[in-house]
């Protein structure tokens, strides 16, 4: 009897410790969304949503307000306002200057990158890194990035029209410059190679279905339980089989003394500098697979999702035609780094394609001391803020008619009546990303090579809105199947296969 008295009561005490933690938003007085038992993020795994829809969706339904709570375990919640935006991403970055973390665990070295450091030793390390991405540097490598497409541009000969999943060749180009510009390493030309390395990039967050799930899972834990989980996230094939290349490289690069422009060489750079904040190998080897990470699904949609817009719109296609060739013209038919500074229009499609789909549907920030609002309302330190950007992207009152792909949203009169903090593909404030350039020069250099040979279309069963795909970090798609065409100008030059 007063066992079941103890055990009874002990289920209601828990019972009302669970619900006034459940209630933590509505007690503040802050606009929210209902809880689940552990978190909202639940929702994302379970109902097989994409993170642009997910996110787009908490972003609507907190509307109108400024902020509003919709995860108490962990403590999150979305910022809607730009002005407040700004505030957390800028002006308040000292209290907001950690984000969640990605498949961080204490005990693994190589989930310790850039993206999860924190405090002093994010700042050193961005310190270090920023000069790999400055100017001059990619101008250097944008050479690397120039002969990805020339070799991806060999693999597209066709004479007549033909159908291609733009996915399969772009995802081989975007990994290709990648390992060159990082390690130097040319996957399309080693035996296997760009099967193998497909393969591994997909292996990093976990082989099978279950483990990307379970890998997943891990990522929306709160983080007091994430940071102790023993287990790492990457799969221990794909972990060894970087090493070993890294390390390969680094042994031949010492022992025949080549000295290369790329990420490696930085790294090395970094490791054999006297520095009190030592350079270690498994930072190298940290940094090389986040480069990858961060670099390969985002870059590789963001060229497919361009393409498929073209496909779709045919008179934005040949007023970008013209541009691409006038541009090839002025520089005898070369790819270089001031080839691709020259079509204005591009870089409008790159930003219209880059709102529409919205590469990755949100970021955050970890308040790290209690901090209040513009309004006053205080944010507890451990609180992550949430950034939609599918849904900044997505909201009518900033972009009318949002699903419409209009190039013209990125002219300057319209980029001046808008507020800044109401696009940000690549996030904002000192923590946004450190790629942006490299990736932009990347979809450049594929665009307007595929587009200097090949006009593209899509066929009626082909054309509709696409439904992203769930379980995935990024806004992401199987296949996108384009017909292409070969322009009259090239049909001569073109092989026969
Ligand atoms: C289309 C391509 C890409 C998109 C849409 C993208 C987007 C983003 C976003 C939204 C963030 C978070 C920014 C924030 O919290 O304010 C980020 C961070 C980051 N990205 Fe990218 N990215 C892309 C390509 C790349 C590439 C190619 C690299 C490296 C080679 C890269 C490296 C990073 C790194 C290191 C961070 C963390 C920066 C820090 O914490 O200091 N990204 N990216």
């Amino acid at each position: 009897m007063y066992v079941v008295v103890f055990l009874s009561s002990v289920i209601l005490l828990l019972y009302f410790i669970l619900r006034h933690k459940l209630r933590y938003w509505e007690r503040r007085g802050v606009p929210c969304i209902r809880q689940n038992f552990l978190s909202s993020e639940l929702d994302w795994l379970i109902k097989d949503k994409s993170r642009f829809q997910y996110f787009k969706d908490i972003y609507d339904e907190l509307a109108p307000h400024k902020y509003g709570g919709y995860s108490v375990m962990p403590l999150k919640i979305m910022i809607r306002d730009p002005e407040y935006i700004k505030y957390v991403l800028t002006k308040e970055y000292d209290s907001f200057s950690s984000r969640e973390k990605l498949f961080f665990t204490k005990t693994d070295p190589l989930t310790h990158f850039i993206f999860n450091l924190e405090g002093k030793e994010w700042k050193d390390t961005r310190a270090k890194l920023t000069p790999g991405f400055s100017s001059g540097k990619l101008k250097h490598m944008f050479e690397l990035i120039s002969e990805c497409a020339s070799e991806m541009d060999q693999t597209i000969n066709i004479t007549a029209e033909k159908t291609i999943d733009v996915t399969k060749f772009l995802r081989l180009y975007v990994m290709n410059v990648i390992f060159t510009c990082t390690y130097g390493l040319k996957v399309n030309k080693m035996e296997n190679g760009c099967e193998i390395f497909l393969k591994m990039a997909g292996l990093i967050r976990g082989g099978s279905n279950f483990s990307k799930k379970l890998a997943n899972f891990f990522f929306i834990l709160p983080s007091a339980i994430r940071h102790y989980v023993t287990s790492s996230a990457y799969g221990t094939y794909s972990r060894d089989f970087f090493k070993k290349i890294v390390l390969d490289c680094i042994r031949h690069r010492e022992e025949n003394h080549i000295l290369r422009n790329d990420f490696l060489q930085i790294f090395m750079t970094l490791m054999n500098a006297d520095d009190e904040t030592k350079w270690t190998i498994d930072k190298t080897l940290a940094h090389g697979i986040l480069y990858i990470m961060a670099g390969f699904s985002t870059t590789t949609s963001a060229i497919s999702f361009l393409l498929y817009e073209m496909a779709k719109h045919p008179h934005m296609q040949e007023k970008l035609l013209q541009e691409i060739d006038q541009a090839f013209q002025e520089s005898d038919g070369n790819l270089d780094y001031d080839t691709v500074q020259k079509p204005v229009y591009l870089n409008k499609i790159i930003s219209e394609t880059m709102r529409k789909y919205c590469i990755i549907g949100s970021f955050s920030r970890r308040c790290t001391t209690t901090c209040a609002l513009p309004d006053g309302f205080v944010i507890e330190k451990g609180t992550a803020v949430v950034v939609s950007t599918s849904g900044l992207h997505h909201d009518p009152q900033y972009y009318p008619n949002p699903l419409k792909f209009d190039p013209e949203r990125f002219n300057e009169e319209n980029k001046n009546a808008r507020h800044p903090y109401v696009y940000m593909p690549f996030g904002a404030g000192p923590r946004y990303c450190i790629g942006e350039r490299f990736s932009i020069l990347m979809i450049k250099a594929a665009t307007m090579t595929v587009l200097k040979k090949f006009s593209v279309s899509i066929l009626p069963e082909n054309d509709f809105e696409f439904i992203f795909m769930p379980n995935k970090l990024t806004t992401e798609v199987e296949k996108i199947n384009l017909q292409f065409k070969p322009r009259e100008n090239m049909k001569k030059n073109l092989l026969i296969i």
